[in-house]
């Protein structure tokens, strides 16, 4: 628990990516929204413990855990003293779902910090990123700029996280595979498979292609577009080999409720799908439940 007389928080979004995951760590651009939903860290003074129930998540900073590891690094580099603070974790994103649950962390940990250092905003996606590349390897770093910025975005390697402009709001619906994934091992499995299999580049490129021209349908607000564009990309995700057949399951029955696009989200290999399904929302969310999937709905485009 927490000592609410000294203690100070930070949020960090949950993120869906649109399209340009997996290409986006080899320099293509990729487009991705932060979602309302995702971590609130409460820190005060303490001895490093971490908490997050909703994960049953318990470690001690800097501890041998992933996050104990993770964390360690972040709050090393914002200059605490790493067994100062406890942290205690209001997890409203499921954790490695595809949703940017570990980014989402770090970013609400680090403004947590934050709050009581004065470290800026540089700096928190700074202690973010590091955090992250203990959970993922060789993460792009989208994950963390979408949970700092919260809000729909184009992000390549080069030039970071750029805010876009959107036509007007829209629905997405986001089913949850409940299989949980290793981001860093299917990132590894596409530079194997570019490397063995050259061919797949293409892909990967055309994958950038889609992330490009998905731009101009948002600003256009061509969301039928958009949703065409999700299809493809499936296609080419699956084709690098990071679809399972659960996700394939929920995506073709969002496009048999009425979709009129679904593709999986983020790595893959578990994890989400995102559709898009207009008036057939609740008809994709019902019979998703009838098969046992969770999901709901997020805006993107919400202020
Ligand atoms: C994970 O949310 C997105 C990937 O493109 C990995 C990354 O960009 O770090 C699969």
């Amino acid at each position: 628990m927490i000592d609410q007389a000294d203690s100070t928080s930070g949020f960090g979004h949950g993120k869906v990516i649109l399209l340009g995951e997996h290409a986006v760590v080899f320099g293509q651009p990729a487009v991705a929204a932060g979602i309302r939903t995702g971590v609130r860290a409460h820190a005060s003074p303490g001895s490093g413990a971490v908490s997050a129930p909703a994960w049953g998540l318990d470690a001690q900073v800097g501890d041998d855990s992933l996050p104990g590891q993770a964390i360690g690094h972040l709050v090393e580099r914002l200059h605490t003293d790493v067994s100062s603070l406890d942290f205690w974790l209001e997890a409203e994103v499921p954790a490695r779902a595809g949703l940017g649950s570990s980014a989402a962390m770090a970013v609400a940990i680090a403004r947590a910090v934050a709050a009581r250092t004065g470290a800026s905003d540089t700096d928190v996606l700074a202690a973010a990123a590091a955090a992250e590349a203990v959970f993922h390897r060789t993460p792009s770093g989208i994950d963390a700029a979408a949970a700092t910025r919260g809000r729909l975005g184009r992000f390549d390697r080069r030039d970071g996280w750029q805010d876009l402009p959107l036509k007007s709001p829209f629905e997405l619906c986001i089913g949850l595979s409940g299989q949980s994934h290793d981001t860093g091992a299917l990132v590894a499995g596409v530079a194997d498979l570019c490397k063995g299999t050259p061919v797949a580049r293409r892909l990967v490129e055309a994958m950038g292609d889609l992330a490009r021209a998905s731009m101009e349908a948002l600003a256009e607000g061509d969301v039928s577009a958009l949703a065409r564009m999700f299809n493809m990309a499936h296609g080419l995700l699956s084709g690098l080999g990071v679809s399972t057949p659960t996700l394939d399951d929920l995506v073709h029955t969002a496009r048999t409720a009425g979709a009129l696009g679904a593709k999986l989200t983020g790595a893959g290999g578990g994890g989400a799908v995102i559709a898009i399904a207009a008036e057939h929302a609740d008809e994709v969310l019902r019979r998703w439940r009838a098969k046992g999937y969770y999901g709901f709905t997020t805006t993107i485009g919400h202020d």
